[in-house]
């Protein structure tokens, strides 16, 4: 039998936010993907999501704060950087400014100085969804909506703090940085699109619709878009021992940003049903209830989850109406081409380990409270 193709070792790798949801599945697949790979986690506690691997270690931080994270990396000395770490959408926006733009500054900074050599930031999808758009087939050259034109402060933030991490690029020439743009994670302990879908469910909300259910959206796992930042991490310290060579653009990942998806994008409301079916809905198409745009936005309390969907605010306006009748789906050929990318994982089978998940754990917490 042939050797299975060894996955190089990524070093120590320090990822930022991997208490949390997306950042926890990538130390995970760290863990099960690169068993040479030493991990840092980074957050502001770390009591939640901790993985028992001896591989990883656990540190509190509050990348506001410089001078700690300088003196952490100085001693973790790390080779590669994934920061993940976002706040909660919700948030005012002053929260924003200092996680998402001071916060990246502050860890390129660090990162900077004590000879990091590959730097992964997760960025978003939403960084080119404006009011005026709907992303069909995008790719990574549309132009990004910002400031006065982007209604949603949180993801004018994001694509700052992105900028940022890719100016980064090559200063000082041994240090390499690209930006993964995720689009509607979802999985195992994901708090903002699955949640809110099954509460639904649970209200009985499964007979409506709002429109014609004709847009195509990408909703993407959780450990595919892990696999992406994996991948990238991979890609820059390829680059970083070639050094200084400088690739062709074609092949290029340093200095780029890559939309990563499942890559298959489903009829918005289609998704939705996945979910509701695997929760135990049996209910026909025939008895839903299409219920016009222009209605909807006039009947907040039906709707209220389907912004959670693109991490929008929670107020059922025009405008988050147009999101469960908007086109959002994004071209994923240059992470294919790139980084080699491909979903490990596919719509289907995350719906179900994530519902599975989410009702295990509902089970749970009723029994403790039974107790
Ligand atoms: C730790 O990582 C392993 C390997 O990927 C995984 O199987 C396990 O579920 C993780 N544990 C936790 C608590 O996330
Ligand atoms: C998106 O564009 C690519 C490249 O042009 C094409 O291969 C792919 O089929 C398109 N995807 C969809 C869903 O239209
Ligand atoms: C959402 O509703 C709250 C309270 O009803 C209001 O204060 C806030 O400004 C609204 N936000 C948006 C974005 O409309």
């Amino acid at each position: 039998m042939a050797a299975r193709n060894p996955v190089p070792s990524l070093g120590h790798v320090v990822v930022i936010g991997g208490c949390g949801f997306l950042g926890s599945h990538i130390v995970s697949l760290i863990i099960k993907r690169h068993p040479d790979t030493t991990v840092s986690v980074l957050d502001l506690r770390t009591s939640s999501n901790r993985n028992a691997s001896s591989q990883v270690s656990y540190h509190d931080a509050d990348i506001t704060d410089l001078d700690l994270l300088l003196k952490l990396f100085s001693q973790l000395k790390p080779d590669c950087v994934i920061h993940t770490a976002s706040p909660h959408f919700h948030l005012p926006p002053a929260v924003h400014d200092k996680v998402n733009i001071g916060g990246t500054k502050n860890l390129l900074k660090a990162a900077q100085e004590t000879g990091v050599k590959a730097f992964v930031y997760t960025s978003s999808a939403g960084v080119v969804l404006g009011p005026q758009t709907e992303l069909v087939n995008a790719t990574e050259e549309w132009p990004m909506v910002t400031g006065d034109a982007q209604p949603e402060y949180y993801t004018t933030t994001k694509a700052y703090a992105e900028i940022a991490v890719l100016e980064a690029n090559r200063t000082p020439a041994s240090f390499l940085t690209c930006a993964i743009r995720p689009a509607g994670i979802f999985g195992e302990g994901d708090v903002q699109l699955l949640p809110p879908i099954i509460g639904a469910y649970r209200k009985g909300q499964t007979k409506f619709q709002v429109g014609p259910n004709d847009n195509l959206f990408d909703f993407t796992y959780v450990e595919n878009v892990a696999y992406g930042h994996l991948l990238a991490a991979q890609a820059l310290l390829h680059t970083h021992k070639m050094l200084p060579t400088v690739p062709l653009d074609h092949e290029r990942v340093d200095g780029e940003a890559f939309f990563i998806t499942n890559g298959q994008p489903v009829y918005f409301w289609d998704f939705a049903r996945a979910v509701w079916h695997e929760c135990g809905d049996r209910l026909p198409l025939s008895k839903v209830w299409k219920l016009n745009a222009d209605f909807a936005s006039g009947v907040g309390f039906l709707l209220e989850w389907i912004f959670w969907a693109i991490g929008k605010t929670p107020n059922l306006t025009r405008k988050q109406v147009r999101y469960s009748t908007v086109y959002k789906y994004h071209n994923i050929d240059k992470a294919k081409k790139r980084l080699g990318y491909a979903p490990l994982v596919d719509l289907d089978e995350g719906v179900r380990r994530g519902v599975r998940h989410h009702l295990e754990n509902e089970a749970k917490q009723a029994q403790k409270k039974d107790q």
